[in-house]
């Protein structure tokens, strides 16, 4: 079906700490360490959701000896993008000089495996041959920067791959559990006079033990639902390259499988929870540190709002 032929990513200038927070808000470096694994994050100062994505996609296409015109569809996942509409995945076509179909999808955290889902079903029927994902949040607009359960976890960034046919792509699965009331990001009404029940800006909302208990259920099933379906053991998975919402949820499941800690890479710690970004910014970094290898098998999973959530096996071209 697919492979990834090329990958990049862009964070911000702004390194954010701890102790920083702590400055404005009611909390300390040992309690964000402790419960979440998060040290550092990058927040947006002057840059905006499309030039990181440009800066990502831009490298993604070098690593992929490619160039824009040879790029047939761009799917951007983002919660917002710069404008509500056109699409971030338009606005990034018009920086990059592709001409193509561009459009926005958004299943929260989720949203990367939700994409490579939607390239592979593409490049299957054969309308379309090479297609660039894009991730791209800027969590830091829509977290309340009172309110110390959310403000600590999240950070901004954008990460891009470029997808064509082949043989890496061996499992997928997608899932939602409508569920709105435990993490949402609420719209606001405007100014129509005939709407009933106005809405504010409010910003993004999540019951964090709820949310918890969630995600180690959905990736323990997801995990085994996968290995069940190719027939492989926990043990013959090379890397587990899960969702950084918390290094708390990370460990759990390791421990459930009985798996070294070398299996599953974190970058929580530098870049807190980038939402739909957090998946592919490690798979790229994992990348430019030489850590994938031609036949190495990685499990993929990222869960979020909706709920959504997402799982796929790579075997690495
Ligand atoms: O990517 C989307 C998916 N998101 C997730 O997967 C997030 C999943 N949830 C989590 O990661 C964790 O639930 C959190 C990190 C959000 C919270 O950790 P927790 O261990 O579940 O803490 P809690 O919400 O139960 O709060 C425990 C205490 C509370 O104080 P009291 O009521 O016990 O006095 C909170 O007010 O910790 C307090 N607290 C803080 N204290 C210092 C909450 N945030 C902070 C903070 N600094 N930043």
């Amino acid at each position: 079906m697919i492979k990834i032929i090329g990958m990049g990513k862009s964070v911000p200038q702004k390194c954010v700490t701890n102790d920083e927070l702590a400055g404005f808000l009611d909390t300390d470096d040992e309690w964000i360490t402790t419960r979440t694994g998060i040290k550092t994050r990058y927040v947006c100062t002057d840059e905006s959701l499309t030039s990181l994505s440009v800066e990502a996609s831009n490298q993604a296409l070098q690593n992929a000896n490619l160039s824009a015109e040879n790029i047939d569809m761009i799917i951007c996942s983002t919660l917002c993008g710069d404008y509500l509409t056109p699409s971030l995945a338009c606005a990034v076509a018009g920086q990059i000089g592709a001409s193509c179909p561009a459009f926005d999808i958004n299943a929260a955290c989720t949203g990367f495996v939700y994409t490579l889902d939607i390239a592979s079903a593409y490049i299957k029927s054969g309308k379309a041959q090479t297609i660039l994902i894009i991730c791209a949040e800027m969590m830091s607009t829509q977290a309340d920067w009172n309110d110390r359960n959310t403000a600590v976890l999240f950070g901004d960034g954008a990460a891009a791959c470029v997808i064509t046919a082949g043989d890496a792509l061996k499992y997928l699965s997608l899932s939602a559990i409508p569920e709105i009331t435990i993490l949402n990001l609420p719209s606001d009404t405007g100014n129509s006079p005939f709407i009933k029940s106005k809405r504010e800006k409010s910003y993004l909302y999540m019951h964090g033990q709820e949310v918890f208990k969630f995600a180690v259920n959905i990736v323990g099933k997801d995990i085994s639902k996968a290995l069940e379906a190719l027939g492989i053991s926990s043990a013959q998975i090379d890397y587990y390259v899960l969702h950084q919402a918390n290094k708390r949820i990370i460990d759990s499941i390791r421990v459930k499988l009985q798996q070294p800690e070398e299996k599953f890479p974190v970058n929580i710690n530098k870049y807190g929870n980038i939402s739909s970004v957090s998946v592919p910014l490690l798979l790229c970094e994992m990348l430019d540190e030489g850590k994938i290898k031609k036949g190495d098998k990685l499990f993929i999973s990222a869960f979020g709002a909706g709920l959504t959530a997402g799982c796929c096996i790579l075997i690495w071209e």
